[in-house]
């Protein structure tokens, strides 16, 4: 089976979606293997957007992340790197789809980074680095 990172971000912790994210997530199938609320530090930030460094964005991404605490999670199952994506939906909640975690449960807001609850690794090399960087103990 594949494994994931996910995160829930701060404005999932914030609205007290935390529950309703992880029902998705274990309705669907997938196992959940490790799983701590922290804030998250500039380091972790760093290491784990740094294809994003020079972006735009990237200040007020990291901002809103190190905001509150976050929820990271490492699932578990066939497929589920691919499948969690398809589970969040877009990354713009406008355009995600009715039935995703953003399509449902969050909106566009006028600010400079989207805030859209949920990360989740986009490849099975980020999936080996970001667990890395939030578990380092299950590297
Ligand atoms: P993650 O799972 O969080 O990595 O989202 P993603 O893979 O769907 O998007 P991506 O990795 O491209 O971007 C990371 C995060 O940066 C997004 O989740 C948004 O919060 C933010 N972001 C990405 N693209 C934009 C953009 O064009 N404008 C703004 N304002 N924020 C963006
Ligand atoms: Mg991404």
């Amino acid at each position: 089976a594949q494994r994931t990172l996910v995160l829930l971000k701060p404005d999932a912790v914030q609205r007290g979606l935390r529950g309703e994210i992880l029902r998705r997530i274990e309705a669907k199938g997938y196992d959940i293997i490790a799983l701590a609320q922290r804030t998250a530090t500039a380091e972790e930030l760093a290491a784990h957007y740094a294809e994003h460094e020079g972006k735009p964005f990237y200040p007020g991404l990291v901002e809103y992340m190190g905001s509150a605490p976050l929820v990271a999670i490492v699932a578990e199952g066939v497929n589920v790197i691919p499948g969690f994506r398809s589970l969040a939906g877009a990354t713009n909640p406008t355009e995600a789809a009715p039935g995703t975690i953003r399509g449902d449960l969050s909106c566009e807001q006028d600010l400079p980074v989207i805030q859209n609850l949920v990360h989740g690794s986009d490849s099975e090399e980020s999936a080996a680095r970001e667990i890395g960087i939030w578990f380092p103990e299950l590297g």
